[in-house]
């Protein structure tokens, strides 16, 4: 079997043994399996971190196992079904703050106990844990949730913070991502960098019941300040009216649609917002996009139309390409 044993090689563990070396002294994919199953079982009890992760733990539980094999020198099957771990990336969403870092190498160390690990395994192990962790924690959580008085404050002391940017985290970036005006007014006021394209990304994949006013409120705020309407960001290089398209926010897809957005965009895998909106069964903003002059002829890398998709795949949205 393929095995990935230099890929996460760290330093020298005290106890003399590499990280990348202990999978078949731990008891190979099995004890992967087990760590990660009592991990999240700790984590599902867990008042303070559950509400982060997915409803359904097992896909995230048989991920996170896999991960784990590989790291200690397994075979390769995390990259092979997840591509590289890029860990920031894949915690950026997350508001992870020097709390949740704490509960989650709690767990993580219970669990190692708990299934009995022996103290010359566990000691490179939690080393690696204790160095990883706090670097997926972000360093502007505590102002996130900040009072605007505060903030303000906080910005008139350091002006740079409206601009500081931290593996592509920014003030203004968790603003938009919860349509929260008052802030992205206040940042932009600072001299946030409205242009950049992550908060114009994130604003136009948030969904916040209720509250789709303030939403296009802060895309068009965005876009008066520069953020650029096709924009591309994130794995997939999408743009904000494909994320629209996914969310099913009709008001914001008009917003974007107005100011030019591209309506034939291609993300990374060839769809064009119309397409992800078939895919996301979001009936509103197909028929808006086909309004616009979406071509429901467009193809994907197989060849497959929108059209066809929506007709044999997605019964509730099909209708509307019928018509
Ligand atoms: C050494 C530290 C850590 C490692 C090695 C790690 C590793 C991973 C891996 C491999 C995944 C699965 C990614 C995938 O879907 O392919 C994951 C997911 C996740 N991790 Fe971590 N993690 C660490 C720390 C943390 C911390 C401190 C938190 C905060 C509580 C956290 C929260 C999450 C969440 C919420 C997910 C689920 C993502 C989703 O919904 O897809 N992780 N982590």
């Amino acid at each position: 079997m393929k095995t990935n044993k230099q890929q996460y090689r760290l330093s020298e563990p005290p106890s003399g043994r590499t990280l990348a070396t202990l999978y078949e002294e731990i008891g190979g994919m099995h004890a992967c399996r087990r760590l990660s199953e009592r991990f999240h079982d700790l984590v599902a009890d867990d008042l303070v971190l559950r509400a982060m992760f997915p409803k359904n733990l097992s896909v995230l539980t048989e991920h996170f196992a896999l991960f784990l094999a590989e790291t200690l020198g397994g075979p390769a099957d995390y990259s092979a079904k997840r591509g590289k771990p890029r860990l920031l990336c894949r915690h950026a969403p997350f508001p992870i703050g020097p709390p949740e870092v704490e509960r989650w190498l709690h767990h993580m160390f219970a669990a190692l106990e708990d299934l009995g690990v022996a103290d010359t395994l566990q000691q490179p192990l939690r080393d690696y844990f204790t160095q990883t962790a706090p670097t997926l924690s972000d360093p502007f959580i505590s102002f996130y949730q900040m009072p605007l008085e505060p903030l303000r404050a906080a910005l008139d002391k350091t002006r740079s913070l409206a601009t500081a940017i931290y593996e592509g985290r920014t003030l203004l970036r968790d603003a938009a991502g919860r349509w929260d005006l008052p802030r992205v007014r206040l940042l932009l006021e600072y001299g946030a960098l409205g242009s950049m394209p992550d908060a114009l990304y994130r604003a136009a994949n948030a969904h916040v019941h209720g509250r789709d006013d303030e939403g296009c409120a802060v895309v068009e705020l965005l876009l008066q300040h520069g953020a650029e309407v096709n924009g591309r960001c994130g794995v997939g290089s999408m743009t904000p009216l494909h994320m629209a398209a996914r969310r099913g926010t009709v008001a914001i897809a008009k917003v974007l649609i107005t100011a030019g957005a591209d309506i034939e965009a291609r993300d990374t895998k060839g769809e064009t917002p119309l397409r992800r909106a078939v895919n996301c069964g979001q009936e509103g903003v197909a028929c808006l996009l086909l309004a616009h002059g979406a071509d429901p002829l467009s193809q994907d890398r197989q060849g497959r139309t929108v059209q066809e998709i929506a007709l044999k795949g997605r019964p509730n949205i099909g209708k509307i390409f019928s018509k």
